[in-house]
């Protein structure tokens, strides 16, 4: 049986924080050590554009999310790392799907509908003010994506389910015209891989600018976790795990006997600033190594540049020749071999 090809894109948006660290970077790591599973893992910096991000926020993001695979281990002799625009191939499948993709798939697309209903409820008179072609053709870039490397599996959160399911739509479509060029992918979603709240409770996210960034120095971390929201039991008064930010953040840390132990230590009545204190030094220790290897690669730029440039050219040597037989299928050819 052929290996499963895992693959996925992280968007170059924002410095990673522990929850991308909990749901997607030590998972993807993790799967990238077993031998039976192809990885390959990528910045999505083209679709970064789409978001409207300022140029300096997208390279420094970019830096930092590749810095911080790389300091947490991602071995790159087994998964091929790369930068999604330094494959020429992705942006030219694009226009190749797009040329065959209906324009009622698109129209269908969460993110495009959720954009025109925030129009619609704000009474604007076009319900596709400050919509982009780059965010309404979202999907077909991460398409090309997926497609590129016949992916099986991509792992995505729940969100991103959608897109998955058209490039399979998109692929389908494209093999019933063209021949059977391209593998059917699946989404890969992860209910075990925790979902982490943030500082106000809400889910981990940079839209809501509740993050805890992973390798925020110390003094940070330890401000940061301070200001986790809890309720105001007093200290003696036994604590629910159940909905407590600090416990979640510490499960998805420690060991499951450590877990116990806190929980035990909740039932008892834990005060929430022994509790804090108890989770930045549990955190902090988890997180020094690798800190002083991402400090180590931000303050070298170059070297992580050569990794990733190392990873799109192993991509690119399955990108290219895998391209020029979906040129010959949709009819872009060398005149000389006609005749
Ligand atoms: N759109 C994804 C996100 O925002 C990132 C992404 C881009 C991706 N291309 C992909 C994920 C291909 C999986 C496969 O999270």
């Amino acid at each position: 049986m052929n290996k499963d090809i895992y693959l996925t894109g992280i968007t170059t948006t924002g410095t990673p924080h522990i929850g991308n660290y909990v749901g997607a970077i030590r998972p993807g790591i993790a799967a990238s050590r077993d031998p039976s599973i192809r990885n390959f893992y990528f910045l999505a910096d083209l679709h970064a554009l789409a978001k409207n991000e300022d140029p300096d926020a997208i390279s420094r993001s970019t830096l930092e999310i590749a810095a911080a695979w790389l300091a947490l281990g991602l071995d790159t002799n087994k998964a091929t790392f790369y930068r999604q625009s330094d494959i020429p191939e992705i942006p030219e499948l694009t226009w190749i799907l797009t040329s065959m993709t209906a324009k009622g798939l698109m129209n269908r697309a969460h993110a495009y509908k959720a954009a025109v209903q925030a129009n619609l409820d704000s009474d604007n008179a076009d319900p596709d003010k400050g919509i982009t072609m780059a965010l309404y053709s979202y999907p077909i870039l991460m398409s090309a994506d997926i497609l590129m490397f016949n992916a099986t599996k991509v792992p995505v959160g729940r969100d991103q389910k959608q897109h998955v399911e058209m490039a399979r739509d998109i692929a389908q479509r494209f093999n019933h015209h063209y021949g059977e060029l391209f593998v059917l992918p699946e989404p890969v979603i992860d209910d075990n891989t925790a979902v982490l709240a943030g500082l106000d409770g809400r889910k981990m996210s940079k839209s809501y600018q509740n993050t805890i960034p992973l390798f925020a120095p110390e003094k940070a971390l330890r401000k940061l976790i301070m200001k986790i929201k809890t309720n105001s039991l007093e200290p003696g008064e036994p604590k629910d795990t159940e909905g407590s930010t600090l416990f979640d953040i510490y499960k998805a840390f420690a060991t499951p006997d450590e877990t116990a132990d806190i929980a035990a230590r909740y039932a008892d009545g834990i005060a929430w600033g022994e509790m804090k204190k108890l989770l930045f030094e549990y955190v902090n220790d988890h997180i020094r190594p690798a800190r002083e290897e991402y400090e180590r690669l931000m303050a070298d730029p170059a070297s992580v540049e050569a990794e990733l440039r190392k990873g799109a050219e192993r991509a690119r040597s399955i990108a290219r020749p895998f391209l020029d037989r979906i040129r010959d299928a949709v009819g872009i050819r060398s005149l000389a071999t006609m005749g």
